[in-house]
């Protein structure tokens, strides 16, 4: 399989989670492996500065929520005199990325992925030069990732925490007094949820008229009610079209997104999270022939390799949905096929949470767009109604199964629920196994789970749910 008129087998640029699983995997499949990454550690936005610092604070904030807000009193759980330690709160958010991007440098280290360290540019197909060096590869996987979309006229400064992007976000050494939130997607609703319950008033500027757009339109709904319930003032149909740094302080126009009579807030940290956008720039992408689509993404086949002959790429640099997790598959399916197997990524099944408190989840089509397609049948089931979120006093949400009417089999389940991320993956399986929502209502559930929620919504689309 080696081919000695090269350095390695396999290059892979980035080591984020398209990157470095796509790495170990190559090396696991016995190829001579490199990983190249400009960041100081491994495992990219993911591991450094996304998915799990903001778990590590999404997570924390829900205890100090739960005890300064009364219900764990409400439980017999007293804490007198608790108050709110953010340098320790911060500190194991900061433990959290060690230990899980030091884990990764173990992982290279165990299936002998060399790490090279520095920003990669393609000299040709073949080679790019890595800090100064020249590596050459017989097969290069592009696995960039993405970065934060300029909002132009609100300029990011992370270094003086007014205007931040997530990055700056995570790390607040102080809880903002208003906390001003420009995109009500995944990342503003998630981070937007950590400085409330830590203290902060929050607004969300959205531009379109609901919140999370993707999800389904029933789940957009309840969004807003949910997180308008737990204090967040939602400014919909909105957008910014200026700010101005006075001092500590940051105002912002604001207009209707339709056009009319301008606004201004005043905040004392501005949140932009309209979207990210693919790393390509400084790639030399143009010195191997390799087109972006019109979004700036480099669109490889459902091999993932790209026009240029030895040139793949993974994650969030290739269309599809930005998450760690679909990132990670085309890693691994990229590495099999590099070295001759048959990497499939079904991205029909590809499930996507809001780990706010509840979970926002869902996986494949919504209602809207199943519709688009032909006849459904849609079952509901309400967590008011489930016994153990009912218990836990978990009252809202809901999980909704849609099937194919004629065939009944499974084409998409939306879940709101304090644990709906961990509920949602029995659904992207039987989905996967092409799964009627009979399959799941005849499946036997534990019980008191929140997941039997699931078996009474896929019971409901044949209409006989047993607690409804
Ligand atoms: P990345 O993780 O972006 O990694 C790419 C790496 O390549 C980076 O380290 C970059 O520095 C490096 N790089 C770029 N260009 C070069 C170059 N020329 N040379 C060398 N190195 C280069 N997704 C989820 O599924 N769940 C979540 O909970 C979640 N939470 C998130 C929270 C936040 C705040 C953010 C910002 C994102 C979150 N995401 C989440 C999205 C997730 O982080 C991305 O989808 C995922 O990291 C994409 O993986 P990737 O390997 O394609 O790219
Ligand atoms: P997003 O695409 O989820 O949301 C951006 C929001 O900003 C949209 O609602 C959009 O309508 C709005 N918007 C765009 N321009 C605007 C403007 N000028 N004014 C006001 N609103 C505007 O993007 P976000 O939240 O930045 O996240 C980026 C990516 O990171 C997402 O694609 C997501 O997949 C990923 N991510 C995933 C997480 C998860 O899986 N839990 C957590 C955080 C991020």
């Amino acid at each position: 399989m080696a081919d000695h008129n090269y350095d390695y087998d396999v290059l892979v640029i980035g080591a984020g989670p398209g990157g470095y699983v796509a790495a170990i995997r190559a090396a696991q499949l016995g190829l001579r492996t490199a990983c190249a990454d400009s960041r100081a550690t491994l495992g990219g936005t993911c591991l450094n500065v996304g998915c799990i610092p903001s778990k590590a604070l999404l997570h924390a904030s829900e205890l100090y929520e739960e005890a300064a807000g009364g219900a764990l009193a409400k439980l017999g759980v007293r804490i007198d005199k608790m108050s709110l330690d953010l340098a320790t709160m911060q500190g194991q958010r900061i433990d959290a990325v060690k230990g899980l991007t030091g884990g990764i440098e173990f992982l290279f280290k165990k299936n002998k992925v060399d790490w090279l360290k520095g920003h990669a540019t393609f000299r040709d197909a073949h080679s790019a030069e890595v800090a100064g060096k020249v590596v050459t590869a017989k097969n290069i996987v592009v696995a960039t990732g993405s970065s934060v979309t300029p909002l132009p006229g609100v300029e990011v400064d992370n270094a003086k925490g007014l205007i931040v992007d997530s990055t700056g976000a995570l790390e607040l050494d102080k809880v903002p007094g208003h906390l001003v939130v420009i995109g009500g997607g995944v990342i503003g609703l998630e981070l937007g949820s950590v400085w409330r319950r830590l203290g902060a008033k929050v607004t969300v500027v959205e531009f379109l008229d609901q919140l999370l757009p993707g999800m389904d339109g029933d789940v957009r709904k309840e969004a807003a009610k949910i997180f308008k319930k737990q204090g967040l003032e939602l400014k919909l149909s909105t957008k910014v079209t200026k700010a101005a740094v006075k001092g500590r302080k940051v105002t912002l126009s604001l207009e209707p997104a339709a056009g009319g009579a301008a606004e201004t807030l005043t905040a004392d940290c501005v949140l932009v999270a309209i979207g990210r956008q693919p790393n390509t720039s400084g790639l030399g992408l143009d010195r191997i022939g390799l087109e972006l689509n019109a979004r700036g993404q480099i669109e490889p086949d459902h091999r993932f390799r790209t026009k240029v002959d030895g040139v793949w790429a993974v994650g969030d640099v290739i269309p599809g949905p930005m998450l760690a997790h679909k990132a990670e598959d085309e890693g691994i399916a990229v590495a099999e096929n590099i070295a001759g197997l048959h990497g499939i990524v079904n991205h029909a099944v590809i499930p996507s949470v809001v780990y706010t408190m509840p979970e926002f989840a869902g996986v494949g089509l919504t209602e809207e767009q199943a519709r688009e397609k032909g006849e459904i049948k849609v079952g509901k089931f309400p967590m008011l109604a489930n016994s153990r979120a009912k218990t836990n006093h978990e009252p809202d949400g809901f999980v909704k199964v849609i099937a194919d009417a004629r065939t009944d089999r499974v084409l998409g389940v939306w879940c709101i629920a304090s644990v709906a991320g961990t509920m949602i993956a029995q659904a992207a399986q039987a989905m996967e196994f092409g799964a009627t929502s009979e399959d799941i209502a005849y499946t036997c559930h534990a019980h008191p789970t929140h997941s039997e929620a699931m078996k009474e919504a896929a019971m409901a689309v044949l209409g006989k749910p047993i607690h409804m």
